[in-house]
């Protein structure tokens, strides 16, 4: 087969990696990559939306597209690919709007009783304050309607900071239209847990949960981020758990795709909080997690491209995953100033092989190796033990630096 890889992050990194041990890969390309994704398939670099990549896909001659990221899932490359007959592994513009408006994922979850927080949302920024002014309870979640780049999400620990959260999204319009409309949430309390399937819309396959640590510093502190590192399985995996994530979550889910006529040949996403009344569904994505799947995709022991052809082609039913009987680990290691402004460019001093590690936000400039984002490179190992794996990664990442460079210390403790 034919393959063509959407994406450029340590998520892409991660599934090239798996995608590369298929003995039915014939040729592989990618859009627009990254170094470490660069040493594995071709990087075709004049494609840069969605048009483009159908025409790359179609003179490539493409058998399967496989999108990485979320932005170009909610602009209806899925659509458009179908359109063409080409096979794609990722959902519709649809079934990618469970991600690109919290709005219609929280209206779709109370239509079909899915355990959620409850949520008011508002496109009307007097109407916002108005209800801010009544409200009695704090912390108070604030989320911008639309993409955001994982920045969206705002706890308001009073009323004074809620109101300034909202002027900054509705007024001074710090995500764009993105924030036009907002969503107000109860605050959940308790563990989460990223719970993601591989599913056509019928047959739905979990991949092993992982625990995500989404804020920049150790013990939780500092901003949120797009994720600072991960471990699978998560501890709290039961089998109890899986079943009532399946009877509350799964089986809803499916039936919304079935009455809302929802076309979804991918991965979802299922981000969740464990709370003392069972699970409850913090966001819905409509692609594999970074930097989740750093960790899942080393633990799967079967052919990632036989799945994902079988999931793009509609005709899941009947397969299964296969897992390692092992710990993954994975610290990400990122610019200074990461979540906010932070600098490109650096030069990266590797000890080791650069691809002993995966690249996120890295590039060549000539011959080396430079950082080219906040979140630059993953150290990714596995062992026997969760300890194992986790010893393991911290070793690997003392191997590089740059300047600026930092990582959290406290990944699976
Ligand atoms: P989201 O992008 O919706 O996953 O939100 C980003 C992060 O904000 C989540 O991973 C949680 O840590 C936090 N968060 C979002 N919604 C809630 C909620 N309703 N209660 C508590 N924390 C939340
Ligand atoms: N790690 C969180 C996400 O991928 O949305």
């Amino acid at each position: 087969m034919n393959v063509l890889l959407i994406g450029g992050g340590g998520r892409e990194h991660a599934i090239a990696k798996k995608i590369k041990e298929s003995k039915r890969l014939e040729k592989f390309y990618s859009i627009p990559g990254n170094p470490g994704i660069a040493s594995l398939s071709e990087v075709i670099s004049d494609a840069n939306d969605c048009e483009s990549i159908i025409r790359a896909a179609k003179e490539k001659k493409i058998d399967l597209i496989v999108c990485g990221p979320e932005q170009p899932l909610v602009e209806g490359l899925a659509d458009l690919a179908r359109a063409e007959n080409i096979l794609i592994f990722g959902p519709s513009k649809k079934g990618a709007n469970l991600e690109g408006s919290k709005i219609y994922s929280k209206e779709i979850m109370k239509k079909y009783g899915i355990p959620s927080s409850d949520f008011k949302s508002f496109n009307d920024y007097d109407s916002a304050l108005n209800y801010l002014q009544k409200r009695m309870t704090y912390p108070l979640v604030i989320k911008a309607d639309g993409l955001a780049a994982g920045k969206g999400v705002k706890i308001a620990g009073t009323k004074e900071e809620a109101m300034k959260i909202v002027k900054s999204f509705m007024v001074d319009r710090i995500f764009g239209k993105s924030g036009d409309s907002i969503v107000f949430e109860e605050f959940l309390i308790g563990e989460e847990m990223s719970a993601l399937y591989i599913t056509d819309g019928k047959t739905f396959l979990p991949l092993l949960p992982a625990k995500d640590y989404k804020r920049a510093l150790d013990d939780d502190r500092g901003e949120n981020t797009g994720g600072m590192g991960s471990y699978a399985p998560h501890h709290s995996l039961s089998k109890e758990l899986q079943e009532t994530i399946d009877k509350d979550i799964i089986k809803k889910i499916k039936l919304a795709f079935e009455k809302e006529g929802i076309d979804y040949k991918g991965v979802l996403y299922v981000g969740l909080m464990l709370t003392d009344k069972g699970p409850k569904v913090i966001e819905f994505n409509c692609r594999f997690g970074d930097p989740e799947t750093q960790v899942i995709m080393p633990l799967l022991d079967c052919d990632l491209l036989e799945i994902m052809n079988a999931t793009a082609k509609g005709k899941l039913e009947g397969h299964s995953l296969k897992w390692k009987n092992d710990y993954a680990c994975c610290v990400v290691i990122a610019s200074g100033g990461y979540p906010d402004s932070y600098k490109k460019g650096m030069p990266i001093n590797f000890t080791i092989n650069p691809f002993d590690f995966i690249h996120a936000g890295t590039k060549y400039d000539g011959k080396t190796i430079v950082t080219n984002g906040g979140r630059v490179l993953n150290a990714v190992a596995l062992g026997s033990s969760k300890s194992g794996a986790i010893e393991a990664a911290y070793k690997l990442a003392s191997k590089v630096n740059f300047e600026g460079g930092f990582f959290r210390k406290d990944i699976g403790k």
